[in-house]
């Protein structure tokens, strides 16, 4: 077999066996296939799609291209949850700690933000001295005791995904369905659960940008799931405006954490609670969604979501002040308020021009390795179907460099419509 072969392969629209997959997948993961040859398959890809089977080959090649983690030493049934990324969302750090206090372990591996999606890892590293890299048998002696731990992906967990996902990200290769699908499963499997939920994003901040195309993609990643024995759930969310009112790493995780003092806006905490819910459930402590999502109320109301989400730090290192502001995370030395220029209801906020804007401002990566800063991001003080006055604040820009906040200003204004 040889590489231009199975790229012309494939940009002839044929299909390619599970050996041909295989030879790829190795030769991406050891480095034998040139960056511009993986690219070039990539883009074939991309243009002539893969079959289900195809896709389905790829993600378990990928799965097992590393590390398999092996959760068995950790009691019940291991419920983890993945969304396909978007701005603004923190509902793994609200969800997380639900779920462990309902008594279902979670053993979660996450990843960082690049462009303008966040990414859970930098969101909990905002919290001093919270430690994102433990030892395998630290990973699974903290779920045993805490019923909870979030944790970067290790080392060399699916370094074909790694590998790909870098060259994707660089050539405009994202966006396709059997791709992000491949991604996602492969990671999920070799994390090592036995139920997965999918929150699949839907709108202009989200990969997808129908829910027609959402749909086969979270279609396509339960029957992969569910082909190899793990009980899959995939939900469909709105990512058109951003989730919550913050965007920026320690901006959201005190909006996480008001979120689980019941105090949290509306769409961030219906979302987290539908999540948790569906979790619950997959973890078998509920018969019917109804009865998942009161046990969520309850495990809110009570105090015991935050109190499992206290314990989860401290154990991971972290050290918060519940009564400071900011919760004693960093603050951003300058507040920008953004007012607005005409009077009218807010028509759209574009989700895709804040989580650009909240990147340029140093809160995301714009290539693997920039460094970030946990202290901006925005706070988004109005949003769609608000009614506003001239001169109303729509958003405060939390920023460190002067510079930076004044270049995104126009953007800004721009993602806002106002009629
Ligand atoms: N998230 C992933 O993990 N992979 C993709 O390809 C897209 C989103």
């Amino acid at each position: 077999m040889d590489f231009q072969e199975l790229i012309i392969k494939k940009r002839d629209g044929h299909q390619h066996s599970k050996d041909e997959i295989e030879f790829l997948v190795k030769n991406i993961s050891d480095g034998s296939m040139p960056d511009y040859q993986v690219a070039a398959w990539a883009m074939a890809v991309f243009f002539q799609g893969m079959s289900d089977e195809e896709t389905r080959d790829l993600t378990l090649a990928m799965a097992y291209s590393g590390d398999v983690v092996d959760l068995s030493g950790i009691a019940g049934i291991k419920v983890d949850k993945h969304s396909t990324g978007g701005v603004g969302d923190k509902t793994t750090l609200v969800v997380t700690p639900i779920v462990a206090a309902a008594g279902i372990p979670v053993a979660k591996m996450s990843g960082r933000g690049l462009g303008h999606t966040g990414g859970t890892i930098d969101k909990f590293e905002s919290i001093p001295g919270f430690q994102v890299h433990l030892s395998h048998q630290a990973f699974l002696d903290q779920v045993n005791q805490v019923g909870a731990a979030v944790i970067a992906q290790s080392g060399n967990l699916v370094p074909a995904d790694k590998r790909l996902y870098s060259l994707r990200d660089l050539t405009g290769t994202v966006d396709s369905i059997p791709l992000i699908a491949s991604s996602v499963m492969s990671k999920k499997l070799a994390a090592g659960a036995d139920a997965i939920l999918l929150d699949v994003k839907v709108g202009r901040g989200a990969f997808m940008k129908t829910a027609a195309q959402a749909q086969i993609l979270a279609d396509t990643m339960v029957e992969i799931g569910r082909g190899v024995g793990r009980k899959v759930i995939a939900l469909l969310s709105d990512m058109d405006q951003p989730l919550g009112r913050m965007v920026g790493n320690a901006l959201e995780v005190r909006e996480a954490i008001d979120t689980l003092q019941g105090k949290g806006p509306e769409d961030l905490s219906e979302l987290c609670q539908t999540l948790a819910a569906h979790m619950i459930m997959l973890g078998g402590k509920a018969a019917t969604l109804d009865e998942a999502l009161e046990i969520t109320r309850q495990l809110i109301v009570s105090g015991q979501a935050l109190a499992r989400f206290k314990k989860m730090i401290t154990v991971q290192g972290g050290t918060l002040d519940y009564q400071a502001d900011n919760y004693g995370m960093e603050i951003a030395r300058i507040r920008y308020l953004l007012r607005s220029e005409r009077s009218g209801q807010i028509i759209d906020l574009d989700a895709l021009e804040i989580g650009r804007s909240a990147m340029l401002l140093g809160a995301g990566r714009e290539k693997i390795g920039d460094v970030i800063d946990h202290a901006v991001g925005i706070e988004l003080c109005r949003k769609r179907g608000d009614v506003v006055e001239k001169d109303d604040i729509l958003a405060i820009i939390h920023g460190n460099d002067h510079e930076r906040v004044q270049s995104i200003l126009p953007q800004l204004l721009q993602a806002y419509k106002i009629q």
